[in-house]
């Protein structure tokens, strides 16, 4: 009985180290900041606001032409507005916020 655990326990750690360190976080840990805001914000928020900014898919808006402040940006990424969800979860930390700042600032003309 007590072998037949024993055996099954490799299999265990097997399982949760291919759950843990998903694909994204590795890729991005090896990019320059500039490229990693550009991934955060390709995954998290192109689907609505396009790659330039310019989509405007459910009401999003023009991110190219936006004039808001930091601080209102940052209020907006962690609390949302209207049809944009809060994105603080998604994007997890504070400094990952900073990174799509910096992106989506860099849109605008
Ligand atoms: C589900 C679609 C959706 C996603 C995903 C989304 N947004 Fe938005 N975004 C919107 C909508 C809709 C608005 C307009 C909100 C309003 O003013 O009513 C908006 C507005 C904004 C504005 C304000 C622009 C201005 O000048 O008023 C900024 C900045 C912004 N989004 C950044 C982001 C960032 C950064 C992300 C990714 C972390 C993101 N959004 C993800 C839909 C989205």
């Amino acid at each position: 009985m007590v072998l037949k655990r024993f055996q099954l326990f490799p299999l265990f750690l097997l399982f949760f180290s291919c759950q843990t360190g998903s694909e994204n976080t590795k890729e991005i840990s090896q990019q320059t900041p500039a490229e990693q805001g550009a991934s955060l914000y390709t995954m998290h928020c192109a689907q609505c606001h396009g790659e330039d900014g310019k989509l405007g898919s459910s009401g999003a808006k023009d991110l190219s032409i936006s004039k808001l402040s930091d601080q209102k940006i940052r209020q907006l990424i962690t609390n949302g507005k209207g049809a944009m969800p809060p994105m603080k979860a998604l994007l997890e930390t504070d400094t990952n916020i900073q990174l799509v700042l910096s992106h989506i600032k860099a849109l605008r003309k």
